[in-house]
């Protein structure tokens, strides 16, 4: 194919394939949290990569980024507006209150990986195909446990990846009956600074005041210092709940540091909010200033799905995050050398033989390869050095009448030809 085809093919933007080369990395953190899952009972759901687009709009909010300019929606022929889920929370709810799960026991721990879609900025950390893994606990009360739950759960996954220096930001953003004093409060600071502020946040003062506080503008950074506090209008049942979560935090001996503008991206939160980082540094001095993790609590998020259920609190990991760190910090993966043998055959009527041999190596538990396709010899061995065999299986016209094989130690070219019903006993005893 010319270049400049291929340029017109490539993968879209912010989209990125999973090559052979890097499934180690994935194998390796999907193993963790399967581990995790496992051990702090949580079931796996999956639920659909396209969702109705209203599904994300009323649950993330009209004002939030990801509604307002981050989601692949399309309109299907017969006028549906489907949307690529730019998150799992609202899906994990749609489809909780849609099959009644809360029969499944109350509360339910529900855990979820798979890919998320966001038209981003493509950067480092940001992608527009990314992955997470959720772990939410739905149904029951709003007990501040099931806070400590998930952050607990998370907290030792980003632990299992190897990821050290990890800091818990936490806050509490209150509820429907502290929040509007809150936010009044923040409107009265910012009113009179709005002319002095980024576009968006010239937009937030009247839309979603509370976002003021998440902006990464530079420009916005001073005025965000003197702005009023959440903790401090947060009403006493608000209030006793974060009181009960950093309880928990502390019995644990979990560290985290509170936030006072850790107020997140999407709508459906009240109560707790928390982010993950690391200030771990690289051997080549990236630091990675971006969140690992995030979640909190979402009690009202059930209404939008016609639910009277009320409470719910997850988190999820960005997979292409906790990957980018773990290659950067040299994880060990503690993969074992697995030693290999490659078989190779000389003509038809071994070919013909070829691929029973390999079946009663593979059955026996010998890691085997071979290059069927190829029929000379040299291509075959060059094939077997390329894949660092050590051994090769040589088997040939001779072999098949003599009803033996030759057995040869890649590393130091010593062979010996073996009775073809000891092939299997010769290999292993060479194997150490
Ligand atoms: P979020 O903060 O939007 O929350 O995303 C969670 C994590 O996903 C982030 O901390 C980050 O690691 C990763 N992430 C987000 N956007 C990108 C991106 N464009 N490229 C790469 N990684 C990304 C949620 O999505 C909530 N649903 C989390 C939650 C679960 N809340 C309650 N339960």
């Amino acid at each position: 194919m010319s270049k400049s085809k291929l340029q017109n093919l490539q993968s879209p933007k912010g989209m990125h394939d999973i090559l052979p080369q890097e499934q180690m990395w994935w194998d390796k953190v999907r193993k963790e949290v399967d581990y995790i899952a496992d051990y702090y009972n949580f079931m796996r759901i999956d639920t659909s990569l396209l969702e109705r687009a209203e599904v994300f709009e009323k649950s993330l909010g009209e004002t939030t980024d990801i509604v307002e300019k981050q989601m692949f929606v399309y309109k299907s022929r017969s006028g549906d507006r489907l949307a690529l889920r730019p998150e799992g929370t609202a899906s994990i709810v749609r489809s909780y209150v849609q099959h009644g799960l809360s029969h499944l026991g109350q509360p339910l721990k529900l855990f979820y990986t798979g890919p998320m879609f966001r038209k981003e900025q493509p950067q480092a950390g940001r992608f527009r195909q990314f992955h997470q893994t959720g772990f939410e606990i739905v149904g029951g009360d709003d007990d501040p446990v099931y806070d400590v739950q998930v952050i607990l759960a998370l907290y030792r996954l980003l632990e299992r990846f190897k990821i050290k220096n990890l800091s818990l930001h936490i806050n509490s953003i209150g509820c429907r009956v502290c929040r509007p004093t809150y936010r009044k409060k923040l409107t009265d600071y910012y009113k009179d600074l709005a002319p002095k502020l980024c576009k968006d946040c010239r937009r937030r003062v009247k839309e979603n005041p509370l976002r003021l506080l998440d902006c990464k503008n530079e420009q916005c950074q001073p005025y965000k210092a003197g702005a009023p506090i959440i903790l401090d209008t947060l009403c006493s049942n608000c209030s006793k709940h974060f009181k009960g979560v950093l309880e928990y935090l502390e019995e644990l001996k979990l560290s985290y540091q509170l936030d006072n503008h850790l107020v997140r991206g999407l709508d459906y939160y009240n109560r707790t909010t928390f982010e993950f980082f690391t200030d771990v540094a690289a051997e080549d001095g990236t630091k990675f200033d971006f969140a690992l993790a995030a979640g909190g609590r979402y009690d009202y998020l059930f209404e939008v799905f016609g639910s009277r259920q009320n409470s719910g609190v997850g988190g999820a990991v960005g997979m292409e995050r906790v990957i980018e760190v773990m290659r950067k910090i040299k994880v060990n993966l503690g993969l074992r050398y697995k030693q290999t043998v490659f078989f190779v055959h000389i003509g038809e009527v071994a070919k013909k033989k070829s691929l029973s041999l390999i079946e009663e190596l593979r059955a026996a538990g010998i890691p085997v390869s071979e290059s069927l396709g190829k029929d000379s010899l040299a291509a075959q061995l060059r094939s077997a050095n390329k894949e660092r065999a050590d051994f090769a299986l040589i088997f040939g016209q001779k072999e098949v009448f003599e009803e033996s094989i030759i057995i040869r130690d890649l590393k130091n070219s010593v062979q010996e030809t073996v009775p073809l019903m000891k092939m299997v006993n010769e290999v292993k005893r060479r194997f150490k």
